[in-house]
This record gives structure tokens, sequence and C-alpha cells, in this order.
């Protein structure tokens, strides 16, 4: 087994454990017990009691790594490898009792910030439908034992985009407009609630395009390998590492067409210029 394929085996481990976990949790009934950066940003128990299990797994197997989670995790390593971790992702379908929610779990070599981290292995795991995606760097993605592969390119009116909106409402401001001048152009689009299966969905042809803005690290670094892997491409907006002011994923003929009608409506300026 190489380095990464080791490293995709744990994360499918323990993100199926995890999954499981909430799952069963979810069947006694959930409540939100605060908010995080805004009042519709809800955080649940369960987020924060996958977030421990995910990390006294991730200690026990690799005392040397560094952690990284969305409710508080955060470790610095010594080998030069984190694990980058949402416990649950989809909290609002999750609280609300909507079956479609994960766990994500990346394993990034470098800086563990998009644009300066290698994500070389991940998993993304869908309770709801006992759905594991896994990639290693360089290995393929996979659902399960088949090989992921993302759609071919469509013309912009047969494109389904699937996205998410900020819980910010200034950003979701910006998102709206946007929407408004994109939505005419294609197929449809998609709002689901989870980051990390958008991706998913996208390395598994399930979906043309996934354009996000006010993504954070854990929401996308999975997922981003499982697009790579899938023979897609990731991007960035406006020059910038695809991350927190915008990610694109799918076909890399569709990246393209759909950034280039971003940045010609404007949809592609700083959101986070005084942060
Ligand atoms: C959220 C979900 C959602 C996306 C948001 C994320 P959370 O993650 O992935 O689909 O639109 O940007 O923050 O808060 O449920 O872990
Ligand atoms: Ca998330
Ligand atoms: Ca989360």
């Amino acid at each position: 087994m190489s380095g990464f394929s080791e490293l995709r085996t744990l994360a499918a481990d323990i993100a199926t454990q995890a999954g499981r976990f909430a799952a069963e949790k979810r069947l006694a009934g959930v409540e939100a017990i605060g908010t995080k950066s805004s009042v519709v940003d809800v955080v649940t128990q369960v987020d924060k009691d996958a977030e421990v299990l995910i990390a006294e797994f991730l200690r026990s197997h690799r005392p040397d790594d560094g952690l990284l989670g969305e409710e508080g995790l955060s470790e610095q390593g010594s080998s030069g490898v984190t694990w980058v971790v949402d416990p649950i992702d989809g909290t609002v379908n999750f609280l609300y009792g909507i079956p479609h929610y994960a766990v994500s779990i990346a394993a990034v070599e470098g800086t563990p910030e998009p644009g300066q981290w290698r994500v070389v292995a991940g998993a993304i795991y869908h309770p709801g439908l006992d759905e594991l995606f896994t990639a290693s760097l360089g290995e393929g993605a996979s659902l399960g034992k088949a090989p992921l592969r993302v759609a071919d390119p469509v013309p912009l009116e047969q494109a389904l985009w699937l996205t998410g909106f900020a819980y910010s409402t200034s950003h979701r401001e910006v998102q709206a407009d946007l929407v408004k001048h994109l939505l005419p152009k294609v197929r449809d689009i998609r709002r689901m609630g989870t980051a990390s299966l958008d991706l998913a969905a996208i390395a598994a042809g399930r979906g043309n395009i996934y354009f996000e803005r006010t993504l954070s690290p854990w929401d996308h670094a999975a997922g981003e390998l499982l697009v790579t892997e899938a023979g897609g491409a990731v991007s960035g907006v406006a020059g910038r590492p695809a991350g927190r002011e915008g990610l694109l994923a799918g076909h890399p003929e569709m990246v393209a067409k759909f950034l280039a009608e971003i940045e010609a409506f404007g949809g592609d300026g700083e959101l986070y210029a005084n942060s």
C-alpha cells in the first residue's frame, strides 16, 4: 500500500464511523446548541461529539499529524500531514432531519490552507445513502469500488449547476445577484446544502458544474481531490486560490466556460477585502 492509499483508508474508516455515529444520534432527535458566524449558522452537540471521535481516532493512528477541524480542532503536527475535518457537513440539513449531510476528511501536506496545501487523500461519507467517496493523489477517486469520472462538457444551457450560499447576509446579496444573472442561462441549479457532497456529485458526473463562494477549508479539501482525481478541474476566481473567495469544479471545459461567465458579469469581486 502506498503512503497515500493508507491515508485514504484511514480517512474512509473514520468518515464512515463518524457518519454512522451522527446518523444514530439523529434518530434520537437533535437541536441547535448555538450559532457561529451568524444567527443562521447553527451547531449541534453531535457536530462537536463527531469531531472529538474523529480526532481521537486520528491521534491514535497518526500521532505525529496535525489536525484542523470546523468545531475548534487545531493541532500542529510534526509529520508534515494535517487532517482537515468537517465532522458534519450540511448541519442545517442534519438539524431538520433532511438525510443529506456528510462527514468530510482530508489529509493534506504542507501549510493546511487552500492554495498552499497539497491534498493527498480524502473521504466523504454520506450516511443517508451509505455512500463512501474516496480519493488519493495519483490513484483515482471512487464511490465504493467504482471509479469516478466527471461528466462530459455540455453547452451552458444544459448545465446543472450545484451551488450553495453563505451564512452572511451581505455575501448572500452578492450571490443572489449572480444567481439572478445565471439561472436563466443554465439547465437549473441545485442547492442541496452540503458542499462536500456537491463536489462528490461533480466527481461522479451527477452535475455539470459546481461554483460556490465563502467556503471554509474543510468544506472542500476532500472534495477537490475527488474532482481532480475524477478527471475534473478545480479553480478559484480572479486568480485567487480555490476557496473562500470562490471555487469552481467540473470538467475542465465547463470550469473555463463558467469562469468566463462569472468574470463577464463581474461576479468575482473580492468578498473578504477588509478581513
Ligand atoms: C455548509 C454546507 C453548505 C455550504 C456552506 C457550508 P456546514 O457547511 O457545506 O452546503 O453552502 O457554505 O458552510 O456549516 O453545514 O458544515
Ligand atoms: Ca461544512
Ligand atoms: Ca460542519
